[in-house]
């Protein structure tokens, strides 16, 4: 689905530097290149605040931690989306209780989280899904409006940008409380293991984030709150502080497969191509289609015979996951979660697709339907 040694191979230099100057200071941990990196990325991203943390399961974790959610609190999320964002709900005592999606865009729906509001509710976490923003400005209205705090899942949009009604903008992550992100491998800006970071423009609710990351204290030994040991280390610091640079060029690129792809699948009676929002730019951390009237395994096992990778993301809602099975939720509650989870298939999307396995992808899934 990704090609990380070809992206890895065209940054060598710049990337083996950083980590040779990691290796030459020994400083491995809170490193100098992990302050470079978190001051570099709130730079890009326009936000006051970047607390680097061990993985975005982490900073889910911690944001939720840091706005002192309490056991019995219910934060409402999405149901299609990866399991780490109501895993952590749910890890922390807290009542995930999830909620259907929007037909075109696969994020969260405004009007269902109105519905799903009640005295318990203290903060909603939508996920800016496959590299495009979920719907912010409604989702900000409904916060005010009930007092609840917003986290923004960030994990697969980092880069792509907000268009508010005011003819402003803002980068995805910085418009709620708290974003948080994955520098997972195949993310959008991934680094070479694990790696993490939460977003906020609040003072306050940065520092307790720092604290928290750091086993909840701000002085050596002295521990203000419960915390937990999550690092961003100086080596993933150093592959991400190169790769930041690249971030909007791989963006650009993601796009241009996407549109190419637009193109050989436009107006295909079995296939849908991904709608775009018209408030967010789109980073297609994946491509995904919705598939009609076709055997969806068929069209996998096809490709796979021509070395194509095709994956599903995701086959399974949240409401229907073993581990989050509840009374609250049955089989058909969220119909068009439980459609997507059916149809949509993901084609591979990275950095370094060019026009010759376009082509051979493309020409591949249509001669399926043939
Ligand atoms: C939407 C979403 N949230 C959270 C995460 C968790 O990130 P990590 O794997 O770094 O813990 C991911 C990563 O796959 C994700 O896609």
């Amino acid at each position: 689905m990704v090609d990380l040694a070809s992206q890895y191979k065209k940054i060598k230099i710049e990337v083996d530097k950083g980590i040779q100057e990691v290796i030459d200071s020994t400083a491995f941990i809170k490193g100098p290149k992990v302050k470079e990196f978190e001051k570099n990325l709130a730079e890009y991203l326009d936000v006051k605040h970047v607390i680097s943390c061990g993985n975005g399961t982490d900073a889910l974790q911690v944001a939720m931690m840091a706005l002192g959610l309490k056991p019995g609190d219910e934060v409402i999320t999405t149901s299609f989306t990866f399991i780490a964002t109501a895993e952590v709900i749910a890890v922390l005592g807290l009542t995930p209780v999830v909620v259907d999606v929007n037909p075109d865009t696969y994020t969260i729906s405004p009007q269902s989280i109105r519905k799903a509001i009640t005295p318990k509710t203290k903060a909603i976490v939508p996920v800016h899904l496959f590299g495009q923003c979920a719907q912010m400005e409604e989702i900000i209205k409904i916060a005010k409006e009930y007092n609840l705090f917003v986290i923004e899942d960030n994990a697969q949009a980092i880069g792509s940008d907000y268009y508010f009604e005011d003819n402003t903008q803002k980068k995805s992550g910085t418009i709620g409380d708290i974003g948080c992100t994955s520098f997972f491998p195949s993310k959008n800006l991934g680094c070479f293991g694990d790696g993490g970071a939460i977003f906020t423009n609040s003072d306050e609710i940065a520092e307790q984030l720092r604290a928290i990351v750091n086993h909840g204290m701000k002085v050596r030994y002295y521990h203000d709150y419960v915390g937990v040991n999550s690092r961003l280390d100086s080596i993933q610091a150093a592959v991400l502080n190169v790769k930041l640079q690249h971030l909007d060029e791989y963006s650009a690129a993601r796009n241009r497969a996407a549109e190419y792809y637009d193109k050989a699948f436009a107006n295909h009676s079995n296939i849908t191509t991904p709608a775009r929002y018209s408030k967010s730019n789109h980073v297609f951390h994946q491509y995904t289609l919705k598939l009609k009237d076709a055997d969806r395994d068929a069209l996998k096992a096809h490709l796979e015979s021509k070395n194509i990778p095709m994956m599903v993301y995701y086959p399974v809602p949240l409401h229907l996951q073993k581990a989050y099975k509840s009374d609250r939720y049955k089989a058909g509650d969220f119909p068009v979660t439980e459609c997507l989870s059916n149809s949509v298939f993901s084609l591979p999307m990275h950095t370094e697709l060019d026009e010759e396995q376009l082509e051979y992808i493309t020409s591949s899934v249509l001669e399926f339907f043939k």
